[in-house]
C-alpha cells in the first residue's frame, strides 16, 4: 500500500515522540547530581528542538532492517552532545546569544559558571548511555568511538574552532567555508547516521552509504542555517536572527548570494534522496527527512 504524506508524518512525529520521552527518562533526578545542575541540564535538553539528529540515527537504523528501540540509546546520545554544543556555541565568548529553542539560553538563566558545567555534564553523561545501553559491547564501542571522533578536536570541536578563526582572519573561498561547515556542523550528521547502522549490524556498503548521505544532509542543514539567520522568522525558529552578518561570519549566502545558496542546498538534498533510496525498500521514512532539512522554515 503506497504510504501517504500523513502517515509519513505521523510515523515521524511518533519517533520524535519516542526520542523526548527518552530523553526525559535520562534527566530523571540521580542521586549524587546536584539539582540545580540536573535542572540546568533538562532546562536545554527537554526545551524541544527539532529533534533531526535523533531522528536520523533512529531511521537510518531502520533503512538498515534494524529495530530502531535499540538504538533509542545512541539517539539520545547524539541530542546530549548536540545540544552541549548550543549551550557552549551561545556563551558570551562564543556567539554571545540570548535565545535557544525559543527560551531564554542557559547561561542567561543558569549564569555561566553552571551552563558551562551543564554542557560539560551532558557530553560525559552521553558516553555513559551509550557504553551502558548500547548492545553487545562490541557495538557500544563502536558507537563511542564514532561520537566521540565527530564531536572532538577533528570534528565539531574543530569546526567552531575554525569558525571562530574565520571571524578574525576573514577567509573567503568557499572550499574555506565547506571545511568549516563540514566539522562543524556535518560530522554530528554523519555520526547520526552511523549509530543507526551500527546498531542494525550495516553492512560496510551500507555505512559507505550512510555516510554519503549524512554529508550531503549535514552540509545543506548547515546552508539553509545560514540562509535562515538571513530570512528566518525568530518566532518560529525560537532563536535569534540576522547575527552572522554583525559579527562578520563567513557564510554561504554571504559568499554566494541566497539564490546560489538555495541551489546548493537543493542539489545536495536530491543527491541525498537517491542515496537513501539506494539503501532499498526501508529506507522512505529517511528519504522523507531529508526533504524536510531540505525545505524546513526552522
Ligand atoms: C542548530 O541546530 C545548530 C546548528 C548546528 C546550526 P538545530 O537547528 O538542529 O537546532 P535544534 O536542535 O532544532 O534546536
Ligand atoms: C553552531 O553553528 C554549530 C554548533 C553548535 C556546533 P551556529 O552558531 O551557526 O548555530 P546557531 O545559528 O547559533 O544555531
Ligand atoms: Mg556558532
Ligand atoms: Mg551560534
Ligand atoms: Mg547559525
Amino acid at each position: 500500500m503506497p504510504t501517504t504524506a500523513d502517515s509519513l508524518d505521523a510515523v515521524l512525529r511518533d519517533y520524535r515522540d519516542r526520542v523526548n520521552a527518552r530523553l526525559a527518562e535520562y534527566m530523571q533526578p540521580a542521586d549524587d547530581c546536584p539539582p540545580r545542575l540536573r535542572e540546568a541540564m533538562a532546562y536545554s535538553l527537554l526545551a524541544g528542538g527539532k529533534r533531526l539528529r535523533p531522528m536520523l540515527t533512529l531511521l537510518a537504523c531502520e533503512a538498515c532492517g534494524g529495530d530502531i528501540s535499540a538504538a533509542l540509546p545512541a539517539a539520545c546520545a547524539l541530542e546530549m552532545i548536540h545540544t552541549y554544543s548550543l549551550i557552549h556555541d551561545d556563551l558570551p565568548a562564543m556567539d554571545d546569544d540570548d535565545f535557544r529553542r525559543g527560551r531564554p539560553t542557559n547561561h542567561k538563566v543558569f549564569g555561566e559558571a553552571l551552563a558551562i558545567l551543564a554542557g560539560d555534564a551532558l557530553l560525559t553523561l552521553a558516553f555513559e548511555v551509550v557504553a551502558r545501553d548500547i548492545t553487545p559491547p562490541a557495538i557500544a564501542a563502536a558507537c563511542c568511538a564514532d561520537l566521540a571522533s565527530a564531536a572532538g578536536d577533528c570534528g565539531m570541536v574543530a569546526g567552531q574552532v575554525v569558525d571562530m578563526l574565520a571571524e578574525e582572519q576573514g577567509l573567503s573561498t568557499v572550499a574555506e567555508l565547506e571545511a568549516i561547515h563540514r566539522r562543524k556542523t556535518g560530522r554530528l550528521f554523519t555520526c547520526a547516521l552511523t549509530l543507526g547502522g551500527r546498531v542494525a549490524s550495516a553492512t560496510p556498503d551500507q555505512l559507505t552509504t550512510l555516510k554519503k548521505f549524512g554529508e550531503r544532509v549535514g552540509l545543506a542543514f548547515q546552508i539553509t542555517d545560514d540562509l535562515l539567520d538571513v530570512s528566518g522568522d525568530p518566532e518560529k525558529m525560537g532563536k535569534g536572527v540576522q547575527k552572522d552578518a554583525q559579527a562578520g561570519k563567513l557564510t554561504y549566502p554571504g559568499l554566494l548570494g541566497i539564490a546560489e545558496s538555495r541551489r546548493r542546498a537543493d542539489l545536495l538534498i536530491d543527491e541525498a534522496t537517491e542515496l537513501a533510496r539506494s539503501l532499498g525498500s526501508q529506507s522512505q521514512h529517511l528519504v522523507s527527512l531529508a526533504r524536510f532539512v531540505g525545505q524546513r522554515d526552522h
